[in-house]
């Protein structure tokens, strides 16, 4: 797809780690595979002093680095790169933005002067960079759009995530605001959507009459890193929880869109969020563990604890874990357990949702009957499992367990976008459709304000030891219901063992 309108895209944040590792790359593609408009430019603003030339020249050693890239192709898109240094929180400073804006629609004639800010700077001044454009009249869309990306974390707690909603909205109308979620970039959460709304096959058994629980992962080998000084403020609850995770719970529990459409289905996606069972105290007590990583040898490397990690507090009570055990109150759910959880320093790094279904009405076959199960793998190693019963062969009638595999690489169409792709061009179509909107941003931290407040309680965090599954306590947690989290590997196919 190539979007229509000319446009420049200001990266706010430009001499900054997500726009080298992900925003220029995203844009490199983009541009290699043809999928930009055919005038362009993309303007890097931040208080670092470069110019043109030095600017391109770091992006590129640096896309160098990082990607593989044919010369001819980096050094066409290079060209397309400008900068200009602007003290972001000064708002006469912002003339100087409005002026090589000016400067850049003459030189790449572009008749309406539509323009893409992407906030890729720190949280603080996602208040302020709207209102700093809009004093010197960027906001007006008399002469072509002006569209906002907003990376996460929008807000800090719900009535942070409020009053931010507030001031963009003095000055940016919803349909210009895009805050992004790059998990509702990712193709297999999309496909989620594919798979239930397009096959007969699933929906019909898609509810609490068929369904006995749902098991969402979204696990991390990595430990936080050089960003401890963001995570120790953060934790699992605001860093992945809040957001990525609550999206994908979504997808999996939405009723079908009327239509395919950015309101459609995000009517759909906010009202699931609100049937979310608001978390009560014996909740936060019995049903949600927190947990934080200790030092350990995993696979013969010995591993930092989380307190050990640079720009973290030696006594640091931030959880890099969260498992819990959510229900949305609704028709289709009712009294389904969703078990959520997500940590840093995990066994291996998979994030997948696992259906499991309900057993038979009557137990024909004996009390030990498969499983009825449907692994959806977002990453790595995309795919679909569907695991039943068959006759094992030989005498009697004992039934066995066996799967069948669904592998994203066997798809002939191999060229997927990354997320950050797809979700630039959307926004540059003025798609907003995998895009969270206001009210879904606030429900989801009207459910989690009961964890951060929580989290104050000194009993409330368990040390885990790096390479392992979580706190001993999230085990408890499916236990005491009988069941058990599965261990998953980086292959999809290997159930056999578990990683540790
Ligand atoms: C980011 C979090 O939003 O998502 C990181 O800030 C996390 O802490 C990352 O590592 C995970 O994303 P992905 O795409 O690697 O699963």
């Amino acid at each position: 797809m190539t979007i229509s309108d000319n446009n420049t895209i200001v990266i706010f944040g430009a001499s900054g780690d997500l726009t080298f590792r992900k925003l220029i790359p995203a844009l490199y593609h983009l541009y290699a595979s043809n999928q930009l408009s055919e005038s362009f430019s993309i303007l890097g603003v931040s208080r670092s002093q470069y110019d043109d030339e030095s600017y391109r020249e770091k992006m590129k050693k640096s896309l160098q680095e990082m990607e593989k890239t044919d010369p001819e192709t980096l050094i066409a898109f290079c060209e397309h790169l400008h900068y200009q240094a602007v003290n972001t929180s000064d708002v006469d400073d912002y003339s100087k933005l409005a002026v090589k804006l000016d400067l850049l629609a003459d030189k790449y004639q572009l008749e309406q002067q539509n323009t893409l800010f992407y906030l890729a700077t720190p949280p603080s001044l996602y208040g302020v960079i709207p209102a700093c454009l809009a004093a010197h009249g960027l906001n007006d869309e008399s002469n072509g759009w002006k569209r906002l990306i907003i990376e996460k974390p929008f807000g800090y707690d719900l009535e942070s995530a409020q009053s931010l909603d507030k001031e963009i909205h003095n000055h940016f109308q919803e349909h210009q605001i895009y805050r992004i979620d790059h998990y509702l970039g990712k193709e297999t959460v999309q496909n989620l959507l594919v798979l239930r709304f397009s096959n007969a096959m699933f929906e019909p058994l898609w509810n609490r009459n068929f369904i006995d629980y749902v098991e969402i992962t979204g696990a991390e080998f990595l430990g936080v890193e050089e960003r401890g000084g963001y995570y120790d403020g953060s934790g699992a609850v605001r860093d992945m929880f809040q957001n990525h995770l609550l999206q994908v719970l979504a997808m999996v529990g939405m009723e079908p869109p009327a239509q395919i459409n950015a309101d459609s289905i995000r009517d759909e996606v906010v009202k699931v969020l609100q049937c979310l069972k608001p978390l009560e105290e014996d909740d936060l007590r019995k049903n949600l563990v927190l947990g934080q990583y200790t030092a350990s040898d995993v696979r013969g490397q010995q591993l930092a604890g989380y307190r050990e990690e640079h720009g973290v507090a030696d006594d640091s009570r931030t959880e890099t874990y969260i498992g819990l055990k959510a229900y949305i109150n609704n028709w289709r759910w009712n009294g389904v357990p969703f078990y959520v959880r997500t940590g840093k320093r995990l066994p291996t790094r998979v994030t997948e949702i696992v259906i499991h279904f309900k057993q038979t009405p009557h137990p024909v076959f004996g009390q030990n009957a498969p499983e009825n199960k449907l692994i959806i793998r977002i990453q790595p190693d995309e795919g679909i499992q569907m695991s039943f019963g068959l006759k094992e062969p030989g005498a009697g009638f004992k039934a066995k367990e066996v799967k069948m595999n669904f592998s994203y690489a066997d798809l002939q169409e191999t060229q997927m976008l990354t997320a950050y792709e797809r979700l630039l061009l959307d926004a540059l179509n003025g798609d907003a459709t995998l895009f969270a909107r206001t009210d879904a941003v606030e429900a989801c931290w009207k459910y989690v304000q009961p964890i951060l407040d929580f989290k104050q309680d000194p009993q409330s965090l368990f040390g885990y030891a790096c390479g392992t599954w979580g706190p001993q306590e999230a085990d408890e947690l499916l236990q005491r219901d009988d069941r058990a989290w599965r261990f998953p590997c980086k292959n999809l196919t290997d159930t056999d063992y578990c990683e540790l």
